[in-house]
C-alpha cells in the first residue's frame, strides 16, 4: 500500500522495492522458481549437497571434486567451540529459548575469536566458514545441556547434516534422516532480500563487523511473520490433533480470522518451490515413522486452503515453512528450535549476502516521511 504525500512515496515494507542488486538468489513469485548464482534450487537439492550449496554461494560457482573436498574438510575442522563456550551454555537460564540462546552464543563465539571484526574478503570467508560449522554445534550442545546429558563432540569424517543429527541426539543418522537434513539445510540457505538477510546487510552497510550482522539478523528471523513460523505451523498441526480434526478446525479458523501458519508469502503467489521438494521429504519420513498421521494432516489441511475461495484470491499457497516444520518434527528436533534450525542453514546465505555488501558497499539509509506535528510554540513548564 502506498501513500501519496507531497509527491514523496511512502512504500509500506518496502513492498515490491527494489533496494539493491544481488547475485546470490533469485526468488520468481509468480512462477515459484528460486535459484542460487544461477542453479535451480531442485538440482542443489536433489543432486548437491549443503557443502556444494555453501561453495556455491561464498565462492560464485560449482566446486570441482578436489575443491568440494577441501571445503568439506575445512568446513569439518572449523566445527569445534572454544571450552569457554560450554560454559556461557551451561550458564544460559533454562528458559532462554534456542533462537535468544544462539544470538548470545553469536557475541560470545566473537568475543572469543581473534579477528572478530575484521571485514576483509579472506577474513570473512573463514568467519563464515566458522559461524557455518559452529551454528550446528552449538546448537546441538544447547539441547544436549538442556537434556541434562553431555554435549557429543563433533566428528570430521560426517557430512555437515550427518555430524549435525549424531551431535543432537547422540548417535548417527540414517541416510534417509541425513539427506533429508541435507536437503532441508539446502533449501533454507539463501532467499533474497528476506528480512533477517536484509537487516544483515543493513548492519554490514555501515562496515560492521559479520558477527554484528549475524546476531541482528537472528533478532530479525526470531518474528513469528517470519522464521517463528515454522515452529507456528507445527505447534498448529499438534493443535489439530488428527487428520479427522481438519475441517471442523480449518471452519473455526476461518471464522476467528486466523492465519493459517505455514500459509502464504510476501513474494510467492504460487506454491514455494521449496515447500514441494520438502513435501516429498516429509512423505518419506513419514512412511518410516511411527507418527504418519501428522503427515496426513498436513496434506489435508493445505488441501482445504487450496481448494478454499478465500485463499485462491489472495494467492495464499504452502509456503517453506508448512512442511519444514514437519520434516524438522520427523528428524526428532523439539518444535522450540525450529526457528534456530532455520539459522543453521540461512546462516550460509546471511553471511554470503554480508561478503557481497562489502564487495560493494553503500550504507543503507532510507528515508521516513514525517507526517507529525510542526512548528509549535515551546510552552515553558511552570505554564503547562
Ligand atoms: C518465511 O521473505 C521471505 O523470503 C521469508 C522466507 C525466507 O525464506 O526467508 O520465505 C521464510 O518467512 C516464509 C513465510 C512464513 N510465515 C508464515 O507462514 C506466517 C503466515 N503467513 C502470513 O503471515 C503472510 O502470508 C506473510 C507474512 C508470509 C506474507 O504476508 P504479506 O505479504 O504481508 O500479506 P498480508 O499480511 O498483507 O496478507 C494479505 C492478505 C490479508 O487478507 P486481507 O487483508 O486481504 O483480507 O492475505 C491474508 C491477510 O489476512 N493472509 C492470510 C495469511 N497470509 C496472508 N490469511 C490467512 N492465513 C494466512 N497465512
Amino acid at each position: 500500500m502506498t501513500t501519496k504525500v507531497e509527491q514523496a512515496q511512502v512504500i509500506r515494507g518496502l513492498e515490491g522495492v527494489y533496494v539493491s542488486t544481488t547475485e546470490l538468489s533469485r526468488v520468481d513469485g509468480e512462477r515459484g522458481r528460486l535459484f542460487y548464482r544461477g542453479y535451480a534450487i531442485e538440482d542443489l537439492a536433489e543432486q548437491g549437497s549443503f557443502e556444494e550449496t555453501a561453495y556455491l554461494l561464498w565462492h560464485g560457482h560449482l566446486p570441482t571434486a578436489t575443491e568440494l573436498e577441501r571445503f568439506s574438510q575445512q568446513l569439518a575442522q572449523s566445527r569445534r567451540l572454544p571450552a569457554r563456550l560450554y560454559c556461557v551454555l551451561y550458564d544460559l537460564p533454562r528458559e532462554t529459548t534456542p533462537v535468544t540462546a544462539m544470538r548470545t552464543m553469536v557475541s560470545a563465539l566473537a568475543a572469543w575469536e581473534p579477528n572478530a571484526d575484521a571485514t576483509t574478503p579472506e577474513a570473512e570467508l573463514y568467519h563464515a566458514r566458522r559461524l557455518t560449522a559452529t551454528f550446528t554445534t552449538m546448537t546441538a550442545a544447547l539441547h544436549r545441556i538442556r537434556q541434562g546429558e553431555e554435549p557429543v563432540l563433533p566428528r570430521d569424517d560426517l557430512s555437515h547434516a550427518a555430524n549435525f543429527l549424531y551431535m543432537f541426539h547422540g548417535r548417527e543418522p540414517s541416510a534417509a534422516a541425513a539427506r533429508a537434513m541435507d536437503t532441508f539445510l539446502v533449501l533454507y540457505a539463501d532467499h533474497g532480500f528476506n528480512a533477517s538477510t536484509f537487516t544483515a546487510r543493513v548492519t554490514a552497510s555501515t562496515m560492521s563487523d559479520m558477527y554484528s550482522s549475524v546476531t541482528a539478523a537472528l533478532g530479525a528471523l526470531k518474528g513469528p511473520l517470519h522464521g517463528g513460523a515454522m515452529e507456528a505451523a507445527m505447534r498448529q498441526f499438534l493443535e489439530i490433533g488428527a487428520p479427522d480434526n481438519v475441517d471442523a478446525w480449518f471452519e473455526r479458523a476461518l471464522k476467528e480470522k486466523r492465519r493459517i501458519m505455514g500459509i502464504g508469502h510476501r513474494v510467492y503467489k504460487t506454491w514455494d518451490p521449496r515447500a514441494r521438494i520438502l513435501r516429498e521429504q516429509a512423505r518419506i519420513l513419514a512412511s518410516e515413522s511411527d507418527e504418519p498421521q501428522w503427515f496426513e494432516l498436513a496434506e489435508r489441511l493445505a488441501e482445504r486452503t487450496l481448494q478454499h475461495p478465500y485463499f485462491q484470491e489472495r494467492r495464499l499457497y504452502p509456503n517453506v515453512d508448512y512442511y519444514g516444520g514437519l520434516v524438522a518434527y520427523y528428524l526428532g528436533f523439539p518444535p522450540e528450535y525450529y526457528t534456530l534450525l532455520f539459522a543453521v542453514s540461512r546462516i550460509v546465505g546471511w553471511t554470503a549476502h554480508v561478503m557481497e555488501q562489502h564487495a560493494d558497499n553503500r550504507l543503507i539509509r532510507p528515508r521516513a516521511l514525517y507526517t507529525g506535528a510542526e512548528e509549535l510554540a515551546y510552552t515553558p513548564l511552570q505554564a503547562r
